[in-house]
């Protein structure tokens, strides 16, 4: 995904746009550029690469003017290039876009049959070109703009900014997220509120269809079938969109430390002190009257749901479906009666996970999402939305939020539960209580970060690294292995552990670090087991285990490191820990961008 942003302000524009496209930084970062309106007169620099490479041309060539719009770009058609970086200009009109014009090529030659040459590989440039080949049969460039909206399909958030028009900022939303900012004599327009909180904390969300006319002291807003409608403005809590690194070296650091502290919150929010009782925002989710879980997501999020299927079929004896979204959606499964949909997603804008929550509405009999940004698009277009209060994280590699999601799908389970009579109130206390230790437990994970430095940087040697785990612990496995390559670039795997001996088992000789993920449970002996049929051929066993697991079974192991000793149903949440202290620690080692690895987006807002 890209971020955009636009202001009409009182001073000069382009610091405050380059700020605020620091603050979108972790949507893309492939490439970044400003235009502003200054004396009547459009004008903008682009920069490939990271955001800094923009602000370095600003300080040699920079750019005035006190109205303009941003971009900071992931890379969707068209190579990371100064000559494809947003914002697009075509004569009179300036033009930046999250998202994807699925019917592009058509516009294209339409465009080509009349003659207009093309200057990028990008879809967003066939937008310049239409606004401006409308502008010329009919000078409004609000008109001439919405006329451009009508032709366009596929996702976008978009913003326009016009020659001679210093007071004007042309807006429209369709499937990726867009808010307006409301200034003192100034108005914003943003990806979302993340970019604009320091400049204000009034916040009107556009909603799906919405085009705006924007004017510093006007905001003129018509939905996707014409009308003119006004949309509500939020007050956000600025604090909760603050960016900084609290004097971490790495946003993905900062993030780990904070588990405890947003788990306990999230925990506090679904079991308010001294109770046993999940409480949700509603009570319109009544698992006794659920037949079947489906649960869809992508990534770490789909882990979560790989993981919350244990608890779920184990705890409440629910049948759960779980499937990455991408696949899901075209698979077009039949959903039966009975049926609830629940989607996990941190950002609530993940294209995948959307259309898969649209292909459900209409035929599960709810429709459930877990989500850490309440206003995004997958939240809006839930029956019920569950908040994972994970803060804002800008980490590309999701990991508070992940741990989060763990969070409220184990107090969902419990209480699917207990709807359904299938815990008894012992079980249940004992649960809770475990679950309200659990931030203490991370603490002593925490600790750990030293031992686990020293393992890591024994790992960023390898060239491909093998994680397994039984039971919970295998989404714990796929996890883990995920946050290795996607911050290291080392090819990581995860298997359970039982099929190791079915294939996988062939990849084991002295080169190998196999990560084992085996807390002392009821499936411990059996991992043990494969582990051994791991060292007989030489493979290097690092052990990630309790006190009695390493007692038990670390004789011959390249290294262990040591959790603490949790009910069984949380080491999902505990182990998540050590793998992601594991991935991080190794991507250091090998000095790679760990906030922002390459080729990366915090969210796919885009198939
Ligand atoms: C997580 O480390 C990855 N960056 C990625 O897999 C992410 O979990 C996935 O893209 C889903 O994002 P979402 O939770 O915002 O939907």
């Amino acid at each position: 995904m890209c971020g955009i942003v636009g202001v009409l302000g009182s001073h000069e524009v382009a610091p405050i746009l380059v700020e605020a496209l620091k603050r979108l930084e972790y949507r893309g970062y492939d490439s970044a550029g400003i235009a502003t309106v200054n004396n009547g007169a459009l004008d903008r620099r682009r920069a490939v690469g990271k955001l800094v490479n923009l602000s370095d041309l600003l300080v040699h060539e920079p750019l005035a003017g006190k109205s303009g719009i941003g971009h900071t770009r992931w890379a969707t058609h068209g190579a990371p290039s100064v000559n494809n970086a947003h914002p697009h200009r075509v004569g009179g009109v300036a033009v930046v876009h999250n998202g994807i014009i699925e019917n592009y090529r058509e516009l294209r030659a339409e465009l080509a049959e009349q003659g207009v040459h093309f200057t990028t590989d990008t879809d967003t440039e066939t937008v310049a070109l239409l606004t401006e080949l409308y502008l010329r049969e009919d000078p409004d460039p609000v008109r001439a703009a919405y006329r451009t909206l009508d032709r366009l399909q596929g996702a976008f958030a978009l913003a326009f900014l016009f020659d001679g028009h210093e007071d004007l900022i042309v807006a429209a939303r369709k499937g990726s997220p867009l808010a307006l900012g409301h200034g003192d004599g100034e108005m914003y327009v943003g990806s979302d509120a993340i970019a604009l909180a320091p400049l204000t904390d009034r916040i009107t969300y556009l909603e799906e269809g919405d085009r705006a006319a924007v004017t510093r002291n006007s905001v003129t807003i018509h939905d996707a079938q014409g009308q003119q409608v006004a949309r509500p403005v939020k007050r956000i809590r600025r604090d909760s969109a603050r960016v900084d690194k609290a004097g971490h070296k790495h946003f993905m650091s900062k993030e780990i430390a904070e588990q405890p502290e947003v788990i306990a919150e999230a925990i506090r929010r679904y079991l308010p002190s001294g109770e046993t009782t999940i409480r949700l925002p509603d009570d319109s989710l009544d698992f006794s009257k659920v037949q079947r879980l489906t649960m869809v997501a992508c990534g770490t999020a789909y882990y979560a749901c790989l993981t919350a299927k244990y608890w779920f079929e184990q705890l409440a004896r629910l049948p759960v479906e779980v499937d990455v979204a991408s696949e899901f959606r075209y698979r077009e499964p039949p959903v039966t009666d009975g049926t609830v949909a629940l989607f996990v997603s941190q950002s609530g804008e993940t294209a995948d996970t959307l259309a898969a929550l649209r292909y459900c509405a209409g035929k599960a009999d709810k429709i459930v999402s877990v989500v850490n940004v309440p206003e995004s698009s997958i939240a809006r277009e839930s029956d019920l939305a569950l908040p994972i209060h994970a803060g804002v994280e800008i980490g590309v590699a999701s990991t508070k939020a992940f741990t989060c999601q763990l969070s409220v799908l184990l107090m969902l389970a419990l209480k699917a539960a207990t709807d359904r009579g299938t815990i008894s109130p012992e079980a249940l206390a004992d649960h809770v209580a475990a679950l309200r230790g659990i931030p203490a437990m991370l603490n002593l994970a925490l600790d750990q970060d030293d031992t686990i430095r020293a393992a890591a940087q024994r790992l960023s040697e390898a060239r491909d690294v093998l994680f397994l785990g039984r039971g919970a612990m295998y989404p714990l496995a796929l996890e883990g292995a995920l946050k290795l390559k996607e911050i290291s670039y080392i090819h990581a795997e995860a298997y359970a552990s039982g099929e190791l001996k079915h294939g996988p088992i062939a990849l084991i000789d002295q080169h190998m670090p196999v990560v084992v993920l085996a807390p002392r449970d009821a499936l411990f002996d059996k991992t043990v087991s494969n582990m051994q049929e791991v060292m007989a051929r030489k493979g290097k066993v690092l052990l990630i285990s309790d006190q009695d697991g390493i007692d038990a079974a670390s004789d011959g192991v390249w290294d262990t490191i040591r959790m603490p000793r949790v009910h069984d149903a949380l080491t999902p949440i505990l182990y998540a820990v050590p793998a992601q202290l594991l991935a991080y620690h190794t991507a250091v080692a090998k000095g790679t961008d760990v906030d922002q690895p390459r080729n990366l987006a915090k969210s796919v807002t885009v198939e």
